[in-house]
C-alpha cells in the first residue's frame, strides 16, 4: 500500500475541494465554510492528488473539548487503497500533536443513517457511536445520522452529563446553498 502524500490547504486548491466535497456529500458548504478552512490551522485540512486530480481530502474543526471531523471522503474509483486511512491516521495524529488540539478530549464526525461502509471503516480505528441524532439533517434523506466519536483524553471532556451547552459554533447539517 502506497501512503499518499497529503497536501494543505490553499487559496490555490480551495476550488478544488469545493468540487470534491459537492461529488462526495449530500450537503452542500458555503462560501463561508471554505473561508473558515482558510484561516484554520493548516492542519486541520489535508488533500490528496493524484496526477494533478483531486481524490480525497479531509476538513476538521476544533469544537470546544473536541475535535470534529466535518467532511471525509475518497473518490469512489480511488477507495479501498489505503487513502481514507491515511486521513483518518492523520487526524488522529494531529488531535494528538497539534497545538490546535491541545484542549481536544474526543474527536467526532456525524455519519448519515444507512452508511454502513462509514461506521465500519471508523470502526477500526476505534470509533464507535455515541448517539443517534434524529432529523440532524433538514434536506437529506434519510435525515438522521449517528454521532460517532473517540475519546483520547477523558481528562480534558466537560462533564458528560451535564445538559447540552448553546448551539456549537460549528455546523455540519445546514445545506446553505
Ligand atoms: N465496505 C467495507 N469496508 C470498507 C469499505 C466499504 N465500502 N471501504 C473501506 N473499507 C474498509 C477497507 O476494507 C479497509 O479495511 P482493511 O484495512 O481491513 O482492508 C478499511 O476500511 C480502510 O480502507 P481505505 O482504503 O483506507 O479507505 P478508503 O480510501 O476506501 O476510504 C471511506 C473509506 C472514506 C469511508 C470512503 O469509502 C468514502 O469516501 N466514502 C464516501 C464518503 C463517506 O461516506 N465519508 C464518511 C462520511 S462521515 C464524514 O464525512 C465525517
Amino acid at each position: 500500500m502506497v501512503v499518499p502524500s497529503l497536501t494543505p490547504l490553499s487559496k490555490d486548491n480551495v476550488a478544488q475541494l469545493s468540487s470534491l466535497n459537492s461529488a462526495l456529500f449530500p450537503v452542500s458548504y458555503s462560501n463561508r465554510f471554505y473561508e473558515e478552512l482558510l484561516a484554520a490551522p493548516a492542519d486541520l485540512v489535508r488533500l490528496v492528488f493524484e496526477d494533478d486530480v483531486l481524490v480525497a481530502a479531509v476538513c476538521c474543526a476544533v469544537d470546544g473539548d473536541a475535535l470534529y471531523v466535518m467532511t471525509l471522503g475518497v473518490l469512489a474509483p480511488y477507495r479501498e487503497r489505503g487513502i481514507g486511512t491515511a486521513l483518518v491516521k492523520h487526524v488522529l495524529d494531529t488531535a494528538d500533536k497539534s497545538p490546535s488540539c491541545a484542549a481536544v478530549g474526543r474527536i467526532y464526525m456525524h455519519v448519515q443513517e444507512g452508511n454502513d461502509e462509514a461506521l465500519h471503516f471508523y470502526s477500526k480505528f476505534g470509533f464507535s457511536v455515541k448517539r443517534k441524532l434524529m432529523f440532524y439533517y433538514t434536506r437529506v434523506s434519510p435525515p438522521h445520522c449517528f454521532e460517532v466519536e473517540k475519546v483520547i483524553r477523558p481528562h480534558l471532556l466537560r462533564s458528560r452529563n451535564a445538559p447540552e451547552g448553546p448551539e456549537s459554533a460549528v455546523r455540519h447539517n445546514q445545506s446553505a446553498v
